[in-house]
């Protein structure tokens, strides 16, 4: 395992938020891959904070993949309304059928990018939290923190290609999962986009974009 992989997971086990789909850092116990997967599917549009309320709603209501697979069409419209986006709830319930009815959710990488609605990033995150496979997650978060962590200068998107590749340098084959979960918590807790509090970094004494100054203009990105 890369020294940089190494000091994130060691911050990871005494800085990891709360958060009620997970389980703890470090745990043997694997997360439910349905809790993971309707997490990330609210995530990709809302803040965690937000995200919080409706996926208690869900799960309270619905507590297995097959159980939202039997649901009513319009009580999970109802249930997803206010997080937007409402194709993405339709897909929801295409792929909680697609799953319950195979018996359960494919446990790589591949198989994952099959289900409905799932794409690279959702296959990548279900693959490393509830699988514990070296699938590499790349998200806003994970852009920024390598952007700087590598001092790319080359502006995203031109940069994502490169941006993955060094992602996926870093990923571990053990413990993906919290890896994956702790670049995301560093990039929104101290690797934000504005005033990033390089002081308390794990990644410091590695960090090319601390060593220039250049933290603060990274990423780059063309203008739209
Ligand atoms: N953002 C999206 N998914 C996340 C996760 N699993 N942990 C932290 N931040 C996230």
């Amino acid at each position: 395992m890369r020294k940089e992989t190494a000091a994130l997971l060691e911050w990871y086990d005494h800085h990891a938020r709360e958060m009620p789909w997970r389980s703890p850092p470090g745990s043997r116990h694997t997360p439910d891959p349905y809790r993971i997967w309707l997490s990330e599917v609210m995530l990709q549009q809302t803040t965690v904070a937000a995200v919080r309320a409706y996926f208690d709603r869900f799960t309270t209501r619905w507590p297995t993949v097959a159980d939202l697979a039997a649901a009513q069409d319009a009580d999970v419209m109802a249930e997803w309304a206010g997080l937007g986006y409402y194709a993405r709830a339709r897909n929801l319930l295409k792929c909680a059928r697609v799953v319950a009815q195979a018996g359960g959710f494919p446990e790589t990488y591949d198989g994952l990018l099959t289900l409905p609605g799932v794409g690279p990033y959702t296959a990548a995150a279900v693959a490393a939290i509830a699988f514990d496979q070296p699938a590499t997650v790349v998200d806003g978060n994970v852009e920024r923190v390598m952007a700087r962590l590598f001092n790319v200068e080359k502006p995203l998107p031109l940069s994502k290609p490169e941006l993955t590749v060094l992602a996926a340098k870093l990923t571990p084959q053990t413990r993906p999962g919290d890896y994956a979960q702790a670049v995301m918590d560093l990039g929104a807790t101290i690797c934000t986009p504005r005033n990033p509090a390089c002081g308390i970094c794990p990644l410091r004494p590695f960090c090319a974009a601390q060593a220039e100054g250049t933290q603060s203009t990274l990423p780059r990105k063309i203008p739209k």
